[in-house]
């Protein structure tokens, strides 16, 4: 084990000098969404508040951005918070807004979980994820907004969600718990240079929204905090994510669009989605598409991805009851060390909002290209189970070299209802993956 340890080193220097002289220079999310200055700037002082900690500070960030949004200054505003630890309850961002952290800021959210404000649930879920009805509001929100920036010197977004998992781990949760950031229905968000910590439920959830850029983030939670999420760009289009560490309780990013019958009704996929330059661990997935996809995803490209000490290093999840549509998913120059499992497509994974899901509603998976994924100490290298009326087709693997615990080799691959082509794949993929007619399969789908 000790002995490993250079060696991995060395291989991780190596892989990431190579990918960067393969690609020359590095591309980035800039471009999707213009950076703002805002000339007109305000400090949450001035509205009164303390950062010592103790006193809530609610009523001055809801004044400011009351403040910011209906004076109207053009090019919008900057909302300064300084140095200090700023108590509040939730609250909504507005249009034409930067919310800046200084250095040592800390903004922290309430532990008066019984005064947290409720709001509806997603159309697209047709309930709170984890408990029937309506939702708790996210700690910070935004729903219908467009030019909006929350940016600093690397202050924190503290959920203190320890709380929330109590709730859930003693089952007393009466509402599905709150996400930390979450924008709906809005365009043209830059979420970059913060620190988010101990979410109560998922971190970072662009929900019906296009234009997203989110880099340079650090988010952290637990390896047992249950559900809390690194980003979910849900039924979203041009999101762009990068250098960026997550270590949470569950996914790192994970793509969604809605589930089962009220995705299908509410019909919006996620879209033109890139991840890239993210490291990081999780005891589930590092890079997931689902489980909850039943508005279609498409267009997803991650790319330069290092995943440690995690569950699964590549997973595409989905359901029967699901429908939709998973295709154009590209996975390219992966390293990962110490998972259990190193990719996984599943057509099998989660539950159902009730017992209204359609069992005919069946997930169409096709065209998804894994390549260049390098692992070592990886328990299994994998498995691909598709849905016997419904086969993954147009999979390809190429260039994945998955080394086991002990010796060179991990188990051979499982699948099943599936069918594709695999390309110097070691261990050796599975025969559904290795006739030679279907090397079509790993033409770029990107
Ligand atoms: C914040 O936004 C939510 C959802 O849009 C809304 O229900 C709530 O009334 C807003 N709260 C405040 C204080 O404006
Ligand atoms: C903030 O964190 C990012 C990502 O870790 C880093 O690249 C950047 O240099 C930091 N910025 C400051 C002002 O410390």
């Amino acid at each position: 084990m000790f002995r490993i340890q250079p060696l991995v080193s060395v291989l991780l220097c190596c892989f990431t000098f190579w990918f960067h002289i393969s690609f020359g220079y590095l591309i980035t999310c800039s471009g999707i969404v213009p950076m703002r200055y805002r000339n007109d700037k305000v400090s949450i002082t001035d509205f009164g508040a303390v950062g010592d900690g103790k006193t809530l500070n609610t009523k001055a960030f809801r004044e400011a951005i009351y403040r910011i949004q209906h004076l109207r200054r053009r090019g919008g505003t900057l909302l300064y918070v300084p140095p200090g630890v700023y108590l509040t309850e939730s609250f909504n961002l507005t249009s034409h807004m930067t919310l800046y952290l200084a250095r040592g800021a800390v903004i922290k959210a309430t532990q008066d979980t019984w005064t947290w404000p409720l709001v509806a649930p997603l159309p697209s879920y047709g309930r709170g994820r984890e408990r029937p009805g309506g939702r708790y509001m996210s700690f910070i929100h935004g729903d219908g907004l467009r030019d909006v920036v929350i940016t600093g010197e690397n202050g924190t977004i503290d959920g203190q969600g320890g709380i929330w998992w109590n709730m859930w781990r003693q089952g007393n949760l009466q509402f599905t718990r709150p996400n930390l950031v979450e924008f709906m229905n809005s365009r043209g968000i830059i979420i970059s240079n913060v620190i988010f910590k101990n979410s109560p439920f998922w971190n970072i959830h662009p929900v019906y929204c296009s234009n997203v850029v989110i880099r340079y983030v650090t988010i952290l939670a637990p390896t047992d905090s249950p559900n809390t999420d690194g980003i979910d760009p849900d039924s979203s289009s041009n999101v762009c994510i990068e250098d960026s560490f997550i270590s949470t309780g569950d996914d790192l990013v994970a793509v969604k669009s809605g589930w089962d019958e009220y995705g299908i009704a509410y019909g919006r996929p996620s879209s033109h989605i890139t991840i890239r330059r993210v490291t990081g661990s999780s005891p589930f997935a590092g890079i997931a598409v689902g489980s909850e996809t039943s508005g279609g995803v498409e267009h997803v490209l991650a790319e330069n991805i290092v995943i440690y000490n995690s569950g699964i290093g590549v997973n595409i999840k989905t359901n029967i009851g699901r429908g939709g549509f998973i295709k154009n998913i590209t996975v390219s120059q992966v390293f990962m060390e110490n998972v259990r499992t190193g990719i996984k497509i599943a057509g099998d994974t989660g539950d159902h909002p009730d017992n209204r899901f359609n069992p005919n509603a069946l997930p169409y998976v096709k065209g998804v290209t894994l390549k260049n994924i390098w692992g070592v100490k990886v328990q299994k290298a994998g498995s691909i189970q598709g849905l016997k009326n419904a086969p993954f087709t147009n999979i390809c693997l190429s260039k994945i070299n998955l080394h086991g615990m002990t010796g060179p080799r991990s188990p051979p691959w499982k699948c099943s209802d599936v069918s594709g082509a695999a390309i110097e794949v070691s261990p050796s993929p599975c025969a559904q993956l290795s006739s030679p007619q279907q090397s079509g399969s790993c033409a770029n789908h990107f």
